[in-house]
């Protein structure tokens, strides 16, 4: 009954498969080698352009590499108010970028909009050099709240964004779960709509330890090479981080893995609405389920062995605030969530434990 993050499940056994073959022999070191050539022409396959794109091995680097490639150290971030750039990469995105800062602007709605960006540019001082110059925007797909954005809702605002002066960065952790609700071309969610630059996860979707840094607008790709290795995120074994890629991506395995943990979080999240005293905070769109649950319920629930959050109350959707001795909390499944695992804990939030 493990459902406190993605990151806990291991990796598919086809990426280990992929690593074991990349085992043999000598290679290039430092990216320069076979594997990392044909991952990158098997992403320029999955999205269907021209790209550059970069491998590291975690999803914090890949963010404050990429945004350090869009932004200057004086200029502004505009992302939600619960990105995983802002709250949750310490000041990571400050260090890459040298000191830019990261501006929330979503004021409490689930997902970014356009007209988010229009209150931005209203309200916000524009005499540099005293204030800070937005240049970029970081939009997080799967969002931080389980919602999966559409290809007309992201159009509609890389191109505010882009009439605005700004680039687009898209925090791709759960991307994939995204393609997979959605049922789209993982093109629609991308350079299709506006996206620039995609830092698309692997690691919580079957992949070791293993993101790329994706750039649809290849100018902006100029500098990351000399970012990552003075970061120190220039791998010497490079082909292993390829060499993920090529496995998770081979035949969609990828999507296939994602389609999984999306049908898990469903039938956990239909399983808790159905619960008296418990209600989804957000509709349940990809692999994460936020639920309100009372304090005590929570607590049994951890007794059994149940692993799952407490999260940031102010994710909350509008509408009525947690009641004394609620609490909000979330739940992720994986590929390897079991469908057992998310019947035994609903039984057991019923009263009849599963043995
Ligand atoms: C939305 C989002 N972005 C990025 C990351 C990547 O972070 P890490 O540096 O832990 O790989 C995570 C991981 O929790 C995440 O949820």
């Amino acid at each position: 009954m493990h459902f406190g993050s993605d990151n806990e499940s291991g990796a598919s056994p086809r990426v280990l498969e992929a690593l074991a073959r990349a085992n043999d022999g000598a290679e290039s070191a430092y990216g320069d080698d076979a594997y990392t050539r044909r991952a990158v022409e098997a992403l320029k396959d999955v999205f269907r352009c021209d790209l550059d794109a970069f491998f590291v091995s975690t999803g914090t680097a890949a963010n404050g590499l990429a945004l350090s490639c869009l932004v200057q150290p004086w200029q502004s971030i505009l992302c939600h108010a619960q990105a995983h750039v802002l709250l949750d990469e310490s000041t990571g995105p400050e260090l890459f970028t040298g000191g830019a800062r990261l501006l929330p602007i979503s004021a409490g709605d689930g997902k970014l909009r356009p007209d988010h960006l229009a209150r931005h540019f209203e309200t916000a001082g524009s005499h540099p050099p005293h204030n800070p110059v937005a240049a970029a925007l970081s939009v997080t797909q799967v969002s931080e709240n389980g919602l999966v954005y559409t290809p007309e809702e992201l159009a509609a605002l890389c191109g505010e964004a882009h009439r605005r002066g700004l680039t687009v960065h898209m925090d791709g952790a759960r991307f994939s779960n995204a393609v997979a609700a959605l049922g789209c071309a993982p093109a629609d969610i991308s350079w299709k709509a506006g996206v620039d630059v995609l830092c698309l996860g692997a690691s919580k979707n079957g992949a070791l330890a293993a993101e790329s840094v994706i750039f649809f607008k290849r100018d902006l790709a100029a500098t990351f090479a000399h970012r990552r290795k003075r970061a120190g995120h220039l791998a010497s074994k490079g082909r292993f981080l390829g060499a993920q890629f090529l496995g998770w991506l081979e035949g969609g395995h990828w999507l296939e893995l994602a389609r999984r943990a999306n049908e898990r979080a469903a039938e956990l999240g239909k399983g808790l609405a159905s619960l008296s005293g418990v209600r989804l905070a957000w509709p349940v769109q990809a692999n994460e389920v936020f639920a309100v649950v009372p304090k005590g319920w929570a607590e049994e629930m951890r007794a059994a062995g149940a692993v799952f959050f407490d999260w940031y109350p102010d994710v909350l959707p509008p509408g009525p605030p947690l009641e004394k001795g609620e609490t909000l909390v979330r739940f992720v499944a994986s590929f390897s969530t079991e469908a057992s695992s998310v019947q035994k804990f609903i039984s057991r939030a019923r009263g009849h434990p599963i043995p």
